[in-house]
């Protein structure tokens, strides 16, 4: 059962039934109402689900005129015709006479003279026919068959009582009426008339959906009545080009991070293994580093490792250098440093503006990128994903400063639990993993890592203050938010999925 207001083209077809409770056909409810076929068939599917009328297959029957009907409207009936030619002939006259003068075939005549015999109108006395009264009343006959012929074709329904019984007088005499069947489908209410006026009341009254400019100039405003909008009916569905989900929270990312005073840094997707590992203090024989996890680019050359920190970064990594480290106690190879890849993380870009901006008090900078990690794709791993990193530079920044920050931001996406489990990477010190709990799983979820630099990293590039940094997974957030469970979902290009995304997560 359909519940709500009934739509204006819905108040139309009911209008239209009040006046018929026998039914009608739908082209007929189509012209009645004054809508399309199709509209009407679309409303009736509506009314129908709401109870108030039902459709069903009938035969009906018509009645067309014959070829004695059409000519009986064009001359009048036999009998008629028979009576007038006695009248002009002074009431009496020779049966052969009124043969020759009535023209008729010899199954008219015989019926003409049958009926106004039968009727009284005339007596025949041997060969001579004489007038008595005209008792045939043709006129009745006549007009319903000139009805008949001008609406071409009458249903029963139409006729009332008198009309059938000569109609059905008429059907007796042949080549008058031809009766044919009709099958089709019959609309009818399921309520009896005053009900139904009930819901269609304000006969008369515009009934719109919408104020339009020219509804407002034309001042029909007045006149008109907006009805209620049926907000839980089924529309059709739109698919209008829109953004890719990863664009969307990239954009929510950015907003959160420039709300907290932070600046973007980019950054291409080539760079040296000296800024994507050395600097970061990841020791030339890291497994990271293995072609099994690092996509080495040839062929390319990049001229990206600046004199004025190469030997510092040498030197940290071989001895510590004056960092207060004992370094990693091999021999650094500045050749390994040169080689090209494609970066596995973006770090990269914030350790890069770190050395870029060293000389500001203050550095608060992020990044959103793309990296690369040569292993297989699966649910959980793919091979390209994105980053969003971040590091603070200050005099005083602390550990507390960046757990608020990362609270914070993961507050502003709507992950309001967060915690942090000690961890290890290279270049941080602590080191921090970021859980995030997900109610839906009840779970916590490594969503990124984060610490403080290592002296071993900032010494090197002339930063003295303590650094805060983080890299967290753009993916795994989308994921979270849409109720992915294959992260491989995310760059299928499946538009039936992509089409479906809604706008607003609850
Ligand atoms: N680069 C680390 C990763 O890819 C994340 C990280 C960034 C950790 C900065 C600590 C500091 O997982």
């Amino acid at each position: 059962m359909v519940e709500g207001p009934l739509h204006p083209l819905e108040k139309k077809v009911l209008r239209a039934l009040v006046e018929r409770p026998g039914g009608l056909t739908l082209e007929e409810l189509a012209r009645e109402a004054g809508i399309e076929i199709d509209q009407a068939r679309r409303v009736i599917e509506w009314l129908r689900s709401r109870g108030l009328l039902e459709v069903e297959e009938r035969t009906r029957l018509s009645y067309r005129l014959g070829d004695n009907g059409l000519r009986a409207v064009e001359e009048g009936l036999p009998e008629r015709r028979l009576l007038e030619i006695l009248l002009l002939g002074g009431g009496k006259i020779d049966m052969a006479d009124l043969v020759r003068k009535g023209g008729l075939s010899k199954d008219e005549f015989d019926a003409g003279i049958g009926r106004l015999v039968g009727s009284g109108s005339i007596e025949i006395e041997g060969r001579t026919v004489k007038f008595v009264k005209d008792n045939i009343d043709s006129y009745r006959y006549e007009r319903l068959l000139r009805r008949i012929g001008e609406l071409d074709e009458v249903f029963e329904e139409q006729l009332d009582e008198e009309e059938r019984a000569i109609l059905h007088e008429l059907k007796r005499r042949s080549g008058y009426i031809v009766p044919m069947k009709h099958k089709g489908v019959y609309v009818r209410p399921s309520l009896p008339a005053d009900e139904l006026k009930d819901l269609v009341v304000e006969e008369g009254i515009e009934e719109i959906t919408a104020l339009t400019p020219e509804i407002l100039a034309d001042g029909r405003w007045r006149h008109v009545k907006l009805t209620g909008i049926d907000v839980t009916t089924p529309v059709p569905s739109l698919y209008p080009g829109r953004e890719h989900p990863i664009s969307t929270y990239s954009r929510m990312v950015r907003r959160a991070f420039l709300s907290m005073g932070f600046e973007e840094v980019c950054g291409g997707v080539l760079q040296t293994s000296f800024w994507n590992f050395d600097v970061l203090y990841t020791p030339q024989d890291h497994p990271a580093r293995d072609l099994q996890d690092t996509f080495y680019i040839e062929g390319v050359s990049l001229d990206d490792v600046p004199s004025d920190i190469v030997d510092n970064v040498g030197h940290t990594h071989e001895n510590g250098w004056i960092t207060g480290s004992r370094g990693w106690g091999y021999e650094w190879d500045a050749g390994e440093a040169r080689r090209i890849l494609l970066r596995t993380h973006t770090t990269v870009l914030t350790v890069k503006a770190l050395h870029a901006l060293r000389s500001r008090p203050l550095v608060k900078v992020f990044s959103i990128g793309r990296v690369f990690r040569n292993e297989k794709a699966d649910a959980k791993h793919l091979v390209e994903f994105h980053q969003i990193e971040g590091i603070v530079k200050s005099k005083n920044a602390n550990l507390r400063q960046l757990m608020g920050y990362i609270s914070e931001f993961y507050r502003k996406l709507g992950f309001t639990k967060v915690k942090f489990w000690p961890t290890y990477f290279p270049y941080t010190e602590p080191s921090l993993q970021i859980m995030v709990h997900v109610d839906e799983l009840d779970r916590w979820l490594e969503l990124g890592g984060m610490g403080i630099f290592r002296p071993e990293v900032t010494i090197p590039l002339g930063v003295k203050d303590p650094v805060l940094a983080w890299g967290l997974g753009l993916e795994r957030i989308v994921m979270l938010a849409l109720g992915i469970h294959d992260a491989r979902r995310l760059y299928d290009n499946r538009l039936s999925w992509l089409r479906g995304v809604s706008m607003c997560q609850s």
